[in-house]
């Protein structure tokens, strides 16, 4: 059994990155939100963990993905990106009504931070979509292509998002809506769903030599999802004591469900071996209500629910 560290992840280069010990990414972000860091640490990590989304090199990525990628891996890795193109653009979309809404100071500043973290990551989607992929550079037309690449759950989770924010944004001051939209975003988003999600493709190309752009790109964004995280659960602890429970507990009754399902209807099968998505993602779902002092028969009855509802018809 490793020592407890985060260090590895916390210091590592872009460059090292590649070559981190898998189970040290895998378990960065638990080890990270477990500290309960507040937003002025959330900061100064922010300080010392920048990484370059131009520096990444792709084209030997691309020459993988042509050449010597299985098709199911390649398909696999196609829907990823997809959904990144989707989950980064919208993300940084959306952060700004809950930066505008941010209830203290120390939060604004996070929540500045979150910005410039969610512009990187979606500069690099972009790159991966044009380069890795060879979608359309056009980041609108990539867009509609990636968009297009989705599943059903996803599309309908992104709609559940954006009435969310679209509440905030017409009450920009009120704390009820923004820990909702928090709720929604850093909970579900990020820490079910993105988390989730750059774990899966990390562990996937673990002990593989190709890929290394995009291996090096989707660490260091787990690392960044660490602080995302870590700020949400810290804003909906706060919001849990002061009895705003049962607002966050809607939303997530809302969008639990649908996160859980977000692989249905994809056309990859799974290439690799281990827990799936979901069960990843009930973990991370049952870990994280517990950090924020919500009961586990809450978790349980919003996982019931994901298995009681099927995928809704293609809209
Ligand atoms: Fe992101
Ligand atoms: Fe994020």
């Amino acid at each position: 059994m490793a020592r407890w560290s985060t260090l590895l992840l916390d210091d590592a280069s872009l460059a090292e990155m590649p070559r981190l010990p898998v189970a040290d990414v895998l378990r960065h972000a638990d080890l990270v939100t477990a500290q309960e860091p507040h937003p002025q640490a959330l900061y100064e990590r922010w300080e010392k963990q920048q990484w370059s989304a131009q520096a990444i090199e792709l084209e030997p990525d691309r020459e993988d993905y042509e050449r010597r990628l299985p098709k199911a891996a390649r398909k696999a890795l196609e829907e990823s990106i997809a959904t990144f193109i989707i989950g980064e653009y919208t993300g940084l979309d959306l952060l700004g009504p809950i930066l505008t809404g941010a209830p203290e100071e120390r939060d604004h500043l996070y929540l500045g931070t979150q910005i410039a973290d969610e512009t990187r990551h979606t500069q690099l989607m972009l790159r991966l979509g044009e380069e890795v992929l060879g979608l359309d550079p056009d980041p609108r037309r990539m867009l509609t292509q990636a968009w297009n690449m989705v599943t059903t759950p996803h599309r309908d989770l992104s709609r559940l998002e954006t009435e969310v924010i679209r509440e905030l944004q017409e009450h920009p001051s009120d704390y009820r809506r923004w820990l909702r939209a928090v709720a929604l975003f850093h909970l579900i988003t990020e820490g079910v769903l993105a988390l989730v999600g750059q774990r899966a493709i990390v562990r996937s190309l673990h002990g593989t030599p190709l890929l290394s752009g995009v291996k090096a790109g989707f660490t260091a964004m787990c690392r960044d999802e660490s602080r995302h995280v870590s700020f949400g659960l810290h804003a909906l602890r706060q919001g849990v004591r002061e009895g705003y429970g049962d607002d966050i507990r809607e939303v997530i009754e809302q969008s639990a469900p649908i996160a859980l399902r977000i692989e249905e209807g994809g056309e990859a099968e799974s290439t690799e071996q281990g827990p799936t998505m979901r069960e990843l993602g009930i973990d991370s779902l049952r870990r994280q209500l517990r950090l924020i002092g919500i009961e586990d028969a809450f978790a349980d009855h919003v996982i019931g629910l994901s298995l009681r509802q099927q995928v809704s018809p293609e809209q």
